[in-house]
């Protein structure tokens, strides 16, 4: 299976062509019929719906509610958990950039990470998602090292689920990063372990605006990026969880169709996929240093959006987080597969709930309920969550 390749520009056709359209048209009522039908939508689909305005976003949202009812899901989740805020890019939308002086950084001891680990395991969560930031060249073992260190405690405290979400990784790194982590028979891992990390956006040129173009920053490489699943999946691994940060590029037509192409290339090289479109949100020191913190997208078109892949992705999973206020939770949950909730501070847990300082977290978290209250909502409304012993 060769690694995921973007068309941009039969992108930027389908685009051209969903854009033009008349209100009304035919191809508009078509589209909706497929989604009504339950079908899976393509991306000429997509495009459609998405520029046909006279067709509202709650119209849309019912049609993936009823497609997806169809199929029974239940809501998974899991919490962030981080190692450390320390990194060595300089993307302009994060707290955690190298050159943010606003922020407090701290680096967890291992023994502080088992406490986290044990303290969630207590509080009920099953699943966790590691994160770091993303490292030089002289600094990258101590970080696969590390980071190994915490996923073999995970898995020895039995989590059901451990998401990695650290950066992307070169081929001769993944052993160290897996090191003593379970293996079936046929080579992949035996637990459910999966990648993450999100392009942020298809766009190359929105990509170098805010991850940079120095060539020293290992984050500043979109292909490096773009390909990162498929050397994961070749060195084991059998989930991947791309995903596209709302707010850096003003096309979020684009990055939706990028979105579901590279997530169908990912389904067809036999991965599970989670996919995330989490929104800008505030971080630490913005405003003051010229730092970019994007235009951001409204809750219509980030409902809509939602929508539109879940019509498009029946068999992925999309991921919502505590990033969303708990209103808009309750309008997308039904069109989702998971709901994260946690804080983005390291090593925030207590027994109880948990801190949000924002000078010491990658981004602000709008809901800053305890996750039990937040996940129990959703259990009383009758939908079973996986991962969560309430
Ligand atoms: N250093 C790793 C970890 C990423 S943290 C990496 O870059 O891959 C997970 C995600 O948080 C990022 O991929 C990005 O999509 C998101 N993020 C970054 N800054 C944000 C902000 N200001 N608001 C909301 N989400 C943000
Ligand atoms: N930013 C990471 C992600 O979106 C970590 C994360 C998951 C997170 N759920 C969260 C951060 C909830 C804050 C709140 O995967
Ligand atoms: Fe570092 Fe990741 Fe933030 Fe970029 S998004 S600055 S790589 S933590």
């Amino acid at each position: 299976m060769d690694d995921f390749r973007l068309d941009e520009d039969a992108i930027r056709l389908t685009l051209e062509r969903a854009s033009a359209l008349a209100p009304g048209c035919g191809e508009i009522d078509a589209a909706l019929s497929r989604a009504a039908a339950g079908a899976r939508l393509d991306v000429d689909d997509v495009a459609v719906l998405w520029y046909a305005r006279t067709v509202d976003t709650d119209v849309l949202a019912d049609l993936a509610r009823r497609a997806r009812g169809a199929r029974v899901q239940q809501l998974e989740t899991f919490s962030p958990l981080y190692l450390t805020n320390t990194c060595d890019a300089t993307c302009r939308m994060c707290g955690m950039r190298r050159d943010n002086d606003a922020l407090q950084r701290e680096t967890a001891e291992l023994d502080v990470v088992e406490a986290q680990l044990g303290t969630l395991l207590e509080r009920g969560m099953q699943a966790v998602a590691l994160l770091t930031g993303e490292y030089h060249a002289e600094r990258r073992p101590w970080a696969m090292r590390y980071v190994n260190a915490a996923l073999r405690a995970a898995e020895r405290l039995g989590f059901h689920h451990v998401l990695v979400n650290v950066g992307s990784i070169e081929e001769h790194e993944l052993p160290v990063l897996l090191d003593g982590i379970a293996r079936r028979a046929d080579g992949m891992l035996a637990g459910k372990v999966t990648m993450c990390t999100f392009q942020e956006t298809y766009d190359r040129r929105t990509y170098g605006k805010f991850m940079g173009r120095d060539p020293e920053n290992p984050r500043s490489d979109y292909d490096r990026r773009l390909t990162n699943f498929d050397r994961a999946r070749r060195g084991g691994f059998r989930c991947a969880n791309p995903g596209v940060l709302l707010g850096l590029s003003p096309d979020v037509a684009f990055e939706a169709l990028a979105a579901i192409l590279h997530v169908r290339h990912l389904l067809g090289a036999g991965m599970e996929v989670y996919l995330s479109t989490p929104r800008l949100r505030r971080v630490a020191g913005s405003g003051a240093d010229g730092s970019i913190t994007g235009r951001g997208v409204d809750d219509d078109d980030f409902v809509r959006l939602v929508a539109l892949l879940s019509l498009a992705l029946p068999d992925a999973r999309l991921v919502l987080t505590t990033r969303e206020p708990r209103d808009i939770q309750h309008r997308v949950a039904a069109l989702v597969g998971v709901l994260s909730a946690g804080s983005s501070a390291v090593t925030p847990y207590t027994r109880h709930g948990a801190r949000f300082p924002l000078d010491a977290s990658q981004f602000e978290v709008i809901d800053q309920r305890p996750f039990e209250a937040i996940l129990r909502e959703h259990l009383d409304a009758g939908v079973a969550i996986e991962n969560f012993r309430g």
